[in-house]
């Protein structure tokens, strides 16, 4: 293939997509072809014209055609990217979103200030592992917990803790919040991404978020109900001093900051603004 093929290639795939709504088409299309030939975006423009032949062209054409149907490319690739690393994904758990790397990278600095050792931590809904995978891999000072109502989640977690080299360092539970934890202060850190999507706000999703399993993105009527349910519950398995700390949706800041005031055992409630300026990551201290 003639170098100016590449281009004429992911200009007409850029076009497709965007006629479905899909407005980094183009990108998308660059990306596509960097996973179909385990190479990056540089790699690509140098060696792929000589490497793209009629069968790599009708995969590729294939996966353009799943994606006009807005389903999630995470899922047509099966593999998402997150803090540097590749992830299997599939419709058993969310496709990790950048925003959630706020939250890990909350995580990995309070471990810094906690005084354990090893620091343990508590990944309520581990989802794919994204949080749990990375925290054990920057900081290997950690042991962690992670937790999924989903045992579907639970095993993709675990694949990608293998492949990732961190599966020593996680006990995988499958339980409803702290149900099936032994009780007792005893972790460090409490940790969650957790569903806090309103069920009223599920029918004006994206296509594409609607494509994750709903139990990983509806909360109730306000989206609160597993938040306030963390907010409740979490002193209770909380060393002191100890942290909370969660994920939240862009309107949530007040409802959350109400809740976690109105219960003593918190001392301390602080946020965490996301690269667009929403408030994203709540991070509450229990101190004895
Ligand atoms: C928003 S996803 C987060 C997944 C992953 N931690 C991430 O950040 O990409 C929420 C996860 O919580 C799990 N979940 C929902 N309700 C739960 C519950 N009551 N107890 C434990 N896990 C729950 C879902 O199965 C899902 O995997």
């Amino acid at each position: 293939m003639a170098a100016g093929n590449l281009n004429t290639l992911i200009a007409d795939a850029a076009r497709k997509l965007e006629t479905v709504g899909i407005e980094s088409g183009g990108a998308e299309a660059e990306y596509i072809l960097c996973e179909l030939l385990d190479f990056d975006r540089l790699h690509l423009y140098l060696h792929g014209p000589s490497l793209i032949d009629d069968a790599l062209i009708a995969r590729f054409e294939a996966i353009i055609a799943k994606r006009l149907t807005r389903y999630p490319l995470q899922y047509i690739l099966g593999v998402a990217w997150f803090f540097g690393r590749k992830f299997i994904v599939n419709e058993a758990v969310m496709v990790p979103t950048p925003e959630t790397e706020l939250l890990l990278d909350s995580i990995l600095r309070a471990s810094r200030r906690c005084r354990s050792h090893p620091v343990t931590v508590l990944d309520v809904g581990v989802g794919s592992g994204v949080l749990s995978v990375s925290a054990a891999l920057e900081n290997p000072e950690l042991a962690i917990t992670a937790v999924d109502i989903s045992d579907a989640a639970l095993g993709v977690a675990r694949q990608n803790a293998e492949r990732l080299d961190a599966a020593d360092r996680i006990t995988f539970v499958q339980s409803d919040l702290f149900s099936a934890l032994k009780p007792g202060p005893q972790f460090d850190i409490i940790a969650s991404n957790p569903p806090y999507i309103a069920d009223g706000e599920y029918d004006g999703l994206p296509l594409e978020v609607k494509a994750d399993p709903r139990i990983s993105l509806l909360g109730g009527p306000k989206g609160m109900d597993i938040i306030n349910r963390l907010i409740k519950e979490a002193p209770d398995y909380l060393r002191r001093p100890g942290y909370l700390m969660f994920e939240i949706g862009y309107d949530q800041a007040q409802d959350v900051f109400a809740a976690v005031q109105a219960d003593s055992l918190y001392v301390d409630c602080t946020l965490q603004k996301d690269l667009n300026d929403i408030d994203r990551v709540v991070i509450c201290r229990v101190e004895s």
